[in-house]
């Protein structure tokens, strides 16, 4: 049983490629690019330039994935019979199409039980290339469709343990629900109550910026580049590891006693902005003490309210998924309270590889599907993008 997965919903391309064997998930083919530099250069991603850069690449890394996984056998069909099916691809996806045809004239129908591509939350533009791609491959080689929402990839890969021989071979992790999942990334920052995988309870969620747009906005304020999150977090480490830090800067913790799950991130990075301004040229010990006040203010109101949350909802396990999940600073402040307050309660993070976004996440929600026996295909001339999909 091998599912093959797209993922297009931001600014990485991805494509993997998962093999059920008995109880374990072989991660048997992964291509994934990055299009940091481009959006590099422009402090952020804009959906028109991220949406064409997956349709430049995505076809390449179909054929690196499933090369690794020993699965391309080359043929040789008429264009014309490929071409003549993908037409649907001409008006809005010339350029997918233009990479698609030949490869698909090239090589025959792998041996793949199912595509599993990401519908939603993202750019649409940038969703549509993967949902695009897939309805393409699904249509020459007839395999049927599993529709997947980004943010379950996010929390499935903190349900995950490797096999001890082998680190790409992974045994979903036997848990007790319900379970409590803290979502952070550059789009979202959530509390989900997960009653079951695919029954999912949002409790709160940020009323305005993403804590990973946060990082990303404070590290421009400090002159770092995009994507700004593991550069303010090195600043803020160097800055607890100084003796004696000259500089102090003291930050808002919003909503830190608002009594629900809600989070508020644009106060802070606007504070952070005001005493940017304040300062005029910085220092380097200054950018150290802004990135480490934020830093801290920012984890301290998610590990507080993931925290209360576990205490109200009685979670035996706390997952912690998205891009900031990788945020050194948070996972040990998280593991720290934890103990202290919560101490038969067990937390669960992504390895760092698999915390930003990545297709092995997408393939894995499927595989989930597979294994309980639930899975959902859709039929691939139906499905629709929706860049704020909910949980
Ligand atoms: O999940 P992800 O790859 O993409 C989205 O679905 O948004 O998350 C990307 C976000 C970016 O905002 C990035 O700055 C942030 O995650 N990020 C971090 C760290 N690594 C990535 N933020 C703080 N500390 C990190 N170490
Ligand atoms: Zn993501």
């Amino acid at each position: 049983m091998k599912i093959l997965s797209i993922e297009t919903s931001c600014d990485e391309t991805g494509i993997s490629i998962l093999q059920k064997d008995g109880d374990t998930v072989d991660l048997i083919g992964n291509a994934l690019t990055s299009q940091i530099d481009i959006h590099a250069q422009y402090g952020g991603v804009f959906p028109m330039m991220a949406k064409r850069a997956h349709a430049e690449k995505i076809t390449l890394l179909i054929e690196q994935a499933l090369d690794e996984a020993f699965l391309l056998d080359a043929v040789d069909i008429p264009i014309h019979d490929v071409a003549s099916r993908l037409t649907f691809l001409d008006e809005k996806e010339a350029l997918l199409r233009d990479h698609l045809i030949p490869f698909l004239t090239y090589y025959q129908k792998p041996d793949i039980d199912y595509i599993a591509v990401t519908v939603g939350p993202g750019l649409e533009p940038a969703l549509w290339v993967g949902v695009n791609t897939a309805r393409a491959l699904s249509t020459i080689w007839d395999i049927p469709v599993i529709p997947i929402n980004h943010m379950e990839g996010h929390i499935i890969t903190a349900a995950i343990t490797p096999t001890s021989d082998d680190p790409k071979t992974y045994t979903f992790t036997d848990l007790t629900f319900p379970v409590l999942a803290l979502l952070v990334s550059g789009g979202h920052t959530e509390l989900v109550i997960v009653h079951t995988f695919g029954e999912y309870e949002k409790i709160g969620q940020t009323r305005d910026d993403a804590v990973g747009e946060a990082f990303d906005k404070v590290a421009r304020v400090i002159g770092l580049p995009y994507p700004g999150g593991p550069a303010v977090s090195k600043l803020a480490a160097a800055y607890r590891l100084q003796a004696r830090p000259v500089e102090k800067f003291t930050l808002p913790r919003p909503m830190l006693h608002s009594g629900d799950y809600d989070f508020s991130f644009s106060g802070i990075k606007t504070a952070v902005l005001y005493a940017a301004r304040d300062v005029g040229e910085m220092t380097d010990d200054q950018k150290m003490a802004l990135a480490s006040e934020f830093e801290t203010a920012a984890i301290e109101v998610l590990v507080r309210k993931t925290i209360k949350a576990a205490k109200e909802y009685h979670t035996p396990t706390i997952i912690v998924g998205g891009g900031v999940a990788s945020n050194i600073y948070l996972r040990a402040q998280l593991i720290e309270k934890v103990q202290k307050e919560l101490p038969q309660t067990t937390v669960l993070f992504p390895e760092p590889w698999l915390a930003t976004d990545n297709a092995v996440m997408i393939g894995l929600a499927a595989m989930s599907q597979v294994f309980g026996n639930t899975i959902k295909t859709a039929d691939i001339k139906l499905i629709k993008v929706n860049g704020n999909l909910s949980l």
